[in-house]
């Protein structure tokens, strides 16, 4: 029976080292110690035993269980442990691993363009002027000296929540709003989105423009071609020409369009500039009298000119872009050049 015990001992001992597993543990811990286990079933033969070995046999089946009692208790103990250890493994921080670096927004390269001309403007004395995108046919039309049924509307063609409600399709609302609201001298520069039934590759239905207005008494032609001639110097450099093309617009008199010598050729001829050596920038004029009507100013006292000129094609050109879709992508590969 000593054999025995001793036996269940070797063998116990040698089968808890192999357990890797709390479950398998526990349920070896009740096949050799529990009521039904293998430690009692030797007991069982401790009535067989001579009575003078029997309390030797009894102590040393004792000590057996109090020794394998703890040897399951240890290896309890370390497999939890062994479990932690590799549950924190997986959720600790390790600090020397590299840092994450934060990405860092930046503006979007037609908000940094329009801030820019803003800039340019306002150090020829433009002063800043906003209007709202939902607009009023009356503002948007009626009161440009562009009556319903007038054939320039036919070019822009935009949204509508109603028929008097629409999504402004360039920003020249805001001479009519700021002329409203202020005497002469007005001399602003407005910036803002603008939408139109357009989409094509030179064409997106969302655009952005940027309105400049001056009126005051004796404000001439000559002082729009000095005042583009300052904007074209300070923002696309010194050497490139200007060059005024008679044009028609229904709230200028006379209207003209406006071309920069091309950035990128420099005047002799590219496939930017389709071989012409010229690109159009914008349309301006001298403000229409019919204007002063909508207002309540005195045409005979004063005079203005406005131009407006597409922020897109702007930066195109200063920053040599070939696509205007490359603007609404919103690919960061792209928007992060600049
Ligand atoms: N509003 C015109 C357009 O979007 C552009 C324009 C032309 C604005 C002449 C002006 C101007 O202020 O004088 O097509």
């Amino acid at each position: 029976m000593k054999e025995q015990l001793n036996s269940l001992r070797a063998s116990t001992i040698k089968l808890v080292a192999e357990i890797v597993d709390p479950k398998a543990l526990n349920e070896t811990r009740t096949k050799i110690l529990g009521r039904k286990g293998e430690l009692t079933a030797i007991l069982r033969g401790l009535k067989d035993v001579p009575i003078e070995e029997r309390s030797a046999v009894g102590q040393l089946a004792n000590e057996i269980k109090t020794e394998l009692e703890t040897e399951f208790d240890r290896k309890e103990t370390r497999l939890r442990e062994d479990l932690e250890r590799a549950q924190l493994a997986l959720e600790s921080i390790d600090v020397t691993l590299p840092g994450r670096r934060t990405l860092l927004g930046r503006s979007h390269i037609l908000n940094r363009v329009t801030q820019e001309l803003v800039e340019v403007f306002s150090g020829l004395g433009f002063q800043l002027a906003e209007g709202p995108e939902v607009e009023i046919d009356y503002y948007n039309f009626e009161a440009l000296n562009m009556p319903k049924n007038h054939p320039a509307r036919d070019m822009q063609d935009t949204f509508y929540f109603s028929e008097n409600v629409l999504l402004r399709t360039h920003t020249s609302p805001v001479q009519i709003r700021t002329m409203e609201k202020r005497q002469p001298p007005v001399r602003v520069i407005c910036p803002g989105k603008v939408y139109r039934r357009d989409a094509d590759v030179t064409h997106s239905p969302m655009f952005m423009q940027i309105e400049g207005l001056w009126v005051d008494k004796r404000v001439s032609f000559s002082d729009l071609k000095g005042v583009l001639t300052a904007f074209t110097r300070d923002y696309f450099g010194e050497k490139l020409g200007l060059r005024f093309r008679p044009s028609f617009f229904p709230f200028t008199e006379p209207s003209a369009e406006v071309d920069i010598q091309c950035v990128i050729c420099g005047g002799s001829g590219c496939r930017t500039c389709s071989f012409t050596g010229w690109l159009e920038i914008l349309g301006a004029g001298m403000v229409d009298p019919a204007l002063y009507k909508f207002v309540n100013y005195d045409p005979e006292i004063y005079s203005g000119f406005a131009f407006g000129l597409g922020i897109e094609r702007v930066a195109m050109l200063k920053y040599g872009i070939p696509d205007i879709r490359l603007f609404y992508e919103n690919d960061i590969r792209f928007l992060s050049q600049f």
